[in-house]
């Protein structure tokens, strides 16, 4: 219930938002839990004057999207020793005046990957180079898999995380020799709602593949059904939606939010009527 003398709000910039149900998904936890509190939309244009916004305005936390994970740090007082790592942050807290960031997309996607056998020693593709590809290579690297390759539009970013990382391969040709993969995921903004599709064939790719698109609007992506076509294992981004958005909601309001098979058919039905 709101109360209006403790209400705190918090929301989520980015842009665009239009792909978003993190607002649905927050507000169904902030009703459950009878918090004096209000998940917002904010599609900003540019992250200028935001921490004075925050503070002003008394702001709860936000989760920050495409495509401001890595510049928001300049705006951020602290930042946790893992989102520090991979340079990326996708929430934000503010405690006693203070913006703390945190990176709980990596915490989504590894409850999505435990679902399924995968062929460790096979190679890694990644494609897309931004802070989801970056938090991802990250927990790969600590997962110690030796053969990753990181394929962008722009081969100067995938150039920049495969300097950092060490041992990465990088390439902008879409095109590349997949056959002999264990696992690729998608980063790219590719296949989203509002973007072209990311349209890598499956077709003579080895059967031990796990293929994982974390885009989760649209579930069924061009890459995904191409998936299920060849009857190949896959993860869609829903898990690690609604994981990333559990760990954000615990960092702001200490609670662990229950997660159960209406809440993520009623996602999905969302998501199939956009
Ligand atoms: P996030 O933090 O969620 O990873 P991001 O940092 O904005 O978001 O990264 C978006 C990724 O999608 C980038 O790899 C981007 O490629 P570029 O580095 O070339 O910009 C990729 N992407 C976005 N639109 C794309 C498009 N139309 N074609 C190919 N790649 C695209």
């Amino acid at each position: 219930m709101i109360n209006n003398e403790t209400f705190k709000a918090v929301g989520i910039i980015g842009n665009p938002l239009k792909q978003s149900l993190s607002p649905y998904l927050h507000n169904y936890w902030i009703k459950k839990y009878n918090l004096s509190s209000y998940y917002l939309p904010l599609p900003i244009k540019s992250t200028n004057h935001l921490k004075v916004a925050i503070k002003k305005l008394n702001f709860l936390g936000l989760n920050i999207t495409i495509p401001y994970k890595k510049s928001i740090i300049t705006e951020l007082d602290t930042v946790d020793k893992g989102a520090k790592k991979i340079e990326a942050v996708n929430t934000l807290i503010c405690i006693n005046n203070k913006l703390k960031g945190f990176n709980t997309d990596i915490i989504g996607f590894k409850k999505g990957l435990l679902k399924k056998k995968w062929n460790k020693e096979r190679p890694v593709i990644i494609f897309g180079a931004g802070g989801a590809s970056e938090a991802i290579i990250h927990f790969l690297k600590s997962e110690k898999i030796k053969d990753i390759t990181v394929v962008n539009r722009t081969k100067k970013k995938a150039k920049e995380i495969a300097k950092k990382y060490k041992n990465i391969r990088y390439s902008s040709d879409f095109n590349l020799d997949i056959k002999e993969a264990g696992l690729i995921i998608n980063t790219s903004s590719l296949g989203m709602i509002g973007y072209p599709e990311l349209k890598i064939k499956l077709n003579k790719i080895n059967k031990e593949v796990v293929i994982y698109d974390i885009v989760y609007n649209p579930i069924n992506t061009y890459l995904i059904s191409e998936a299920k076509r060849q009857k190949l294992e896959f993860v869609t981004g829903i898990d690690m939606f609604v994981e990333q958005a559990r760990a954000s909601f615990e960092i702001w309001f200490k609670i662990k939010p229950d997660v159960n098979t209406t809440l993520i058919n009623n996602i999905k039905k969302k998501i199939s009527k956009r």
